[in-house]
């Protein structure tokens, strides 16, 4: 690499703050969650000194797949690569690195196989790719991707514009994935777009959303992802949505992916927070969105989210220090400004040496 991101991604590594979450213990988790059992209070919580227990939640990092899926400026394979093994080494659960589509659709991401097979793997860590179809899933198990992430809507209108069919059309075929994947062992969750609403079809039924839901979970599928594509999420519809999902689904099942189109990104976290979610999807700088969705914008920012659950004392693994520096060199990747308060501000530990006396505060 040749800009300053290149010494800012480089030099990213596991701070003291930072704990490595070791993948395994998602992977098990997860696993455990597949076959029906309930997660371990051992992986669901974290055991501090003096012996109380501390709310433990897990990060998925998606800024190298959605972060960038539509960004305008191609990012170098390079790039991607320094910036996926630069995320690795903040302990992140599950970092999703590329997708598996077609390059005329999605051409920030036309170099997935070369992304997926340079990064350097941290042991543990659980390296996913989104797969639209049948041609993807070879693709993506061809390069080495640990667990799938497959993807329809919840909406019929969004369904055909992101993947140029209908809902049936798209579960039969995610079906003969889903299976296909399985003869190779490799996992799938299934991500649920438009779970909070769509912007061409409006409200989705919750109805609707349990339904496919569950569809996905009786079909094996290793976890669930709602979606707010295009952040019309509020929390007391993630309430909603998390409280009648939960009565027939463990609630590790479930992961939210928020974005923060409307700024109730955090928020809507927080609602899911509050019910026992403790999967989240999110991205650094707050990077993304949907090109085939309009107005979509960003995800709630990693960062943000990490911050947050620091504040208040649950667990994440991630080095936030580590995140703040990839955070920082995000823009010059992505050749235009983020807005992003908390690189602006620094974490609420941040200090500043206190003016001399006499001179007003600005
Ligand atoms: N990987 C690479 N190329 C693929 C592909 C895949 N997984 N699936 C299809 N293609 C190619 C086909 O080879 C064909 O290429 P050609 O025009 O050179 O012959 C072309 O795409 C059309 O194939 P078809 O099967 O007719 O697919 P489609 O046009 O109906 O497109 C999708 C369906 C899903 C492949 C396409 O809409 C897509 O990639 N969407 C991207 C969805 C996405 O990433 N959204 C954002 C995240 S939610
Ligand atoms: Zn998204």
């Amino acid at each position: 690499m040749t800009d300053p991101a290149d010494s800012a991604l480089q030099s990213t590594s596991r701070g003291t703050a930072g704990q490595h979450v070791p993948g395994d213990t998602a992977r098990r988790h997860l696993s455990g969650v597949h076959t029906g059992q309930r997660a371990s209070g051992d992986t669901a919580q974290q055991h501090v000194a003096g012996g109380a227990a501390r709310q433990r939640v897990f990060v998925h990092e998606v800024c190298a797949r959605d972060g960038l899926q539509m960004e305008p400026h191609f990012v170098p394979t390079d790039d991607k690569v320094a910036l996926i093994d630069a995320l690795s080494a903040c302990g992140f659960a599950r970092i999703e690195v590329t997708s598996f589509v077609s390059a005329k659709a999605v051409p920030a991401l036309a170099d997935a196989e070369a992304v997926m097979r340079r990064i350097r793997r941290a042991p543990g860590v659980v390296y996913a790719a989104l797969v639209p179809n049948l041609r993807g899933m070879e693709r993506a198990i061809e390069s080495g991707a640990d667990e799938l992430n497959l993807v329809m809507s919840c909406s019929e209108a969004h369904n055909r514009a992101n993947l140029r069919r209908d809902r049936e059309a798209s579960r039969a075929q995610l079906m003969q994935v889903l299976r296909g994947a399985a003869a190779a062992d490799v996992h799938c969750h299934v991500s649920l777009s438009t779970a909070f609403g769509c912007p061409f079809d409006g409200d989705v039924p919750l109805e609707t959303v349990r339904t496919a839901a569950l569809d996905w979970w009786a079909a094996g599928a290793t976890g669930i992802t709602l979606c707010d594509t295009t952040g019309m999420a509020d929390p007391r519809l993630v309430r909603r949505t998390v409280e009648a999902l939960s009565r027939d689904l463990p609630i590790d099942a479930l992961t939210l992916h928020l974005h923060d189109t409307r700024g109730m990104g955090l928020a809507n976290a927080l609602a899911g927070l509050e019910l026992g979610v403790r999967r989240f999807d999110a991205a650094c700088a707050g990077l993304g969105g949907c090109p085939f969705a309009p107005g979509a914008s960003g995800n709630v920012a990693t960062e943000a989210l990490v911050h947050m659950l620091a504040c208040m004392e649950v667990d994440t693994g991630v080095d936030l220090d580590a995140l703040l520096r990839i955070g920082a060199a995000l823009p010059a990747l992505v050749q235009r400004p983020l807005h992003n308060p908390l690189l602006l501000a620094g974490p609420r530990t941040r200090r500043h040496p206190a003016p001399a006396e006499g001179v007003a505060a600005r």
